[in-house]
């Protein structure tokens, strides 16, 4: 998987652990791409509840998956990393909290990840990309150079996810957000396909209480260490 030199990073974990800061980070450090694939899931999420398909927070299945081939979902290419579903920038809505509450269970579903997951492959085909979500090193990326698996205290996932909301607007209390961090954490361990699980080879990155440039360096580190064993 490593083209010129260009490695492949796999980054999993917990809700709000702090996965996409250190993907952003690294990525702009080395130059390469950087995939939030947990955005797309929301993506498909927004699309369920813009098409009716929860009655009383349930998802009608079977209806999603008939209308799944509709939907298009690419990143747009400015820099901006604007989630684009079927023409339309959703980078806002899909952070929402209707969007929170239902994304574990649209992300259960099968006929979901194995089109969400196809996409990831193609985007990653090519090596020099940072990827985040829950099943990267596992089963998106299970060849990866480095993979990690990146953990925070309850504490201060909710307050970042907090602040992360308050920015777009998105009304939530803390203890909403906390709540919603734990039932999605529990949906995401439990569920039976490609379940957040820590790969064998993943190195264990906690960002509690270390600042975003030392997370940074602490990771460039891991990945020039890898980079010397590729020679
Ligand atoms: O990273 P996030 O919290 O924005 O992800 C939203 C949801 O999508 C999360 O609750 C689980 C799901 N997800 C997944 O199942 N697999 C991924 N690779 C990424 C996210």
């Amino acid at each position: 998987m490593v083209h010129a030199n260009k490695i492949t990073i796999a980054i999993d974990g917990y809700a709000s652990s702090g996965k996409s800061t250190l993907g952003k980070d690294l990525a702009k450090a080395l130059g390469y791409i950087f995939i939030d694939s947990g955005a797309m899931y929301r993506g498909v999420a927004w699309f369920a509840l813009e098409k009716g398909l929860f009655n009383e927070r349930r998802l009608n299945a079977s209806a999603l998956i008939a209308i799944l081939p509709e939907v298009t979902l690419h990143f747009s290419t400015d820099g901006s990393q604007a989630l684009i579903l079927n023409g339309q920038d959703v980078s806002v809505e899909i952070r929402s909290k209707e969007v929170s509450q239902v994304v574990s269970e649209v992300a259960a579903i099968g006929e979901v990840r194995k089109k969400l997951v196809e996409s990831q492959r193609k985007i990653g085909s090519r090596g020099g990309i940072v990827m985040d979500g829950r099943d990267i090193g596992t089963v998106v990326f299970p060849e990866a150079e480095l993979k990690l698996f990146v953990t925070a205290d309850l504490e201060t996932r909710s307050q970042r996810r907090f602040q992360e909301m308050q920015k777009n607007d998105a009304a939530a209390t803390l203890q909403e957000v906390k709540e919603n961090l734990l039932q999605r954490d529990d949906f995401d361990t439990k569920r039976a396909i490609s379940p957040l699980i820590k790969a064998e080879d993943a190195i264990v990155f906690d960002t509690s209480s270390i600042s975003r440039e030392e997370q940074l360096k602490k990771a460039l580190q891991l990945v020039k260490t890898v980079l010397g064993h590729e020679g």
